[in-house]
């Protein structure tokens, strides 16, 4: 090429030269990509742009599920963008981009993609501001064919993942896009509007209407921002750290009242162990919304929600000590992609493997061996991939389970020294991001030189079928 160009004429440079410049000029903007890239989540996410953070500000009526306000994101371009979609189901009233209006068409495949086009191409680099007004009612809203809100007696509930934000505020919903959130919103008296982090304040502006302000300082994923609304008792303490540690208790949960508060209320202990184990606690503040609007757990940033039911036959602290490591494992370092969701729940499951032991009951060395003794060779169970099981299988019990085996196989393997030292570099050298299993196995692989981690996770991980090393060795599968 170079050669070619410094046998040419000046005239026929000039003219090269000309079309560069043109085609250079043609090439951009262009329009930002639709998706983050993740082969489960195709509509999850988009491209061109890195949100900083989200102010979320709404009115919510339960007696009609209507739900209306703006969400004001400021965001820093990536590239030049002729146009960039957000991902968002509800119905849209106006989108302003640096306060000009934006036109855009909303859901209109029924895949939750918002596509916003700004008056003007945006540059790349550049600080924007998006504000979108809308008004819908989400339990009528189908993204993708399904409905995630969840409409309750009194109130209503976003909690869900992988996918969430759709139904209640436009977002570049993935993982890899953290912000920090402030989270506004407005009900009837008789009802709370709950949400992450510190309860800012509580305003009211109009007769029998309350407004509950919310804020979220620390990077949080868009799928682990949630909002609760409906009859809870409310409880504001303190945790010994001097961390506020809010908790939340719905008015109906009758018999596992006393179940759920006998183990919600012991999160700061919970989470003052997990530190010892992980490293210090993530984030600002500490708690736990139990509702029956749910029938599974939730580990939401600084405020886990779980579903009554979990507490039905007692206290679960368990459960607690779960979702609590997920505010490491899954919130503080987030899944770069989809398919990593081994980083979250092996290790949230194998924290509970921990506690255990904390407390006198099964080892984790125990629990992990009766993961593997209990279920035969030709159980489905050895065939699903913990380390790649696909969308629909992301929350099966070999996620879990023989994950949290893996988790132990692993220390098992690299002895206990370098395993907390694997945990704990993990977690202070990406809090605030996200990890691959491929990073967290080349972290293993340095901490552990000449130890064979990379063929051990790969068994554990990738290969279908019952690993012929159980947890606990011999080291060498
Ligand atoms: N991450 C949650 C847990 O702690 C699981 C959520 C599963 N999602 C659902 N919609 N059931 O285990
Ligand atoms: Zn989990």
């Amino acid at each position: 090429m170079r050669k070619t160009v410094r046998a040419t004429t000046p005239a026929v440079l000039a003219c090269v030269a000309a079309t560069l410049l043109t085609s250079i000029a043609a090439a951009a903007p262009a329009p930002g990509a639709p998706s983050a890239g993740d082969p489960y989540y195709p509509n999850a996410g988009n491209g061109g742009y890195d949100v900083a953070h989200y102010d979320i500000r709404l009115t919510y009526q339960p007696t009609t599920d209507v739900l209306s306000g703006t969400t004001t994101i400021t965001a820093t371009t990536t590239q030049e963008l002729s146009r960039f979609n957000l991902d968002f189901g509800l119905r849209v009233s106006s989108v302003l981009v640096n306060n000009v209006a934006a036109t855009f068409s909303a859901n209109a495949a029924g895949d939750g993609e918002l596509v916003v086009t700004p008056a003007r191409p945006l540059a790349k680099g550049a600080p924007i501001t998006v504000v979108v007004a809308y008004n819908d009612r989400p339990s009528t809203v189908k993204i993708n064919g399904f409905t995630s809100w969840v409409k309750t007696a009194d109130g209503a509930l976003a909690v869900n993942e992988p996918e969430i934000s759709s139904w209640w505020y436009p977002s570049n919903d993935h993982p890899t896009d953290k912000a920090t959130f402030d989270v506004s919103v407005e009900v009837p008296d008789t009802v709370v509007a709950l949400s992450n982090g510190n309860l800012v304040r509580t305003t009211k502006n109009r007769t029998g209407w309350t407004r509950w302000w919310w804020r979220s300082t620390q990077p949080q994923a868009t799928y682990l921002t949630s909002l609760e609304i409906g009859k809870y008792e409310v409880n504001r303490q303190t945790t010994p750290e001097g961390k506020p540690f809010i908790t939340a208790y719905g008015a109906d949960l009758g018999d596992s009242l006393g179940a759920a508060k006998a183990s919600i209320e012991r999160t700061p202990e919970i989470n003052e162990f997990l530190a010892t184990q992980f490293g210090p606690y993530p984030f600002e503040a500490q708690g736990g919304v139990v509702t029956t609007a749910i029938g599974f757990a939730l580990e939401n940033q600084t405020r886990p929600v779980y579903g009554a039911r979990g507490f039905i036959g007692g206290s679960n602290a368990s459960l607690v000590a779960h979702e609590n490591a997920h505010q490491w494992f899954g919130d503080s370092v987030a899944v770069g992609r989809w398919s990593d969701i081994w980083l979250n729940e092996g290790f949230a499951t194998y924290a509970q493997y921990l506690w255990s032991e904390h407390v006198g009951e099964g080892t984790a060395a125990e629990l992990a061996q009766y993961v593997y003794d209990s279920k035969p060779a030709a159980d489905p169970f050895w065939q699903v991939l913990p380390g790649d099981p696909g969308a629909d299988r992301q929350f099966d019990s070999a996620v879990y389970d023989r994950g949290a085996a893996t988790v132990h196989a692993l220390r098992t393997l690299v002895g206990d020294d370098k395993f907390f030292e694997i945990l704990k570099t993990w977690q202070a050298t990406r809090k605030g991001g996200t990890g691959r299993i491929e990073d967290f196995t080349a972290l293993a692989e340095r901490i552990a030189p000449g130890r064979p981690v990379r063929h051990l996770l790969k068994i554990w991980l990738y290969t279908a079928g019952k690993p012929t090393v159980g947890p606990n060795g011999p080291t060498v599968p």
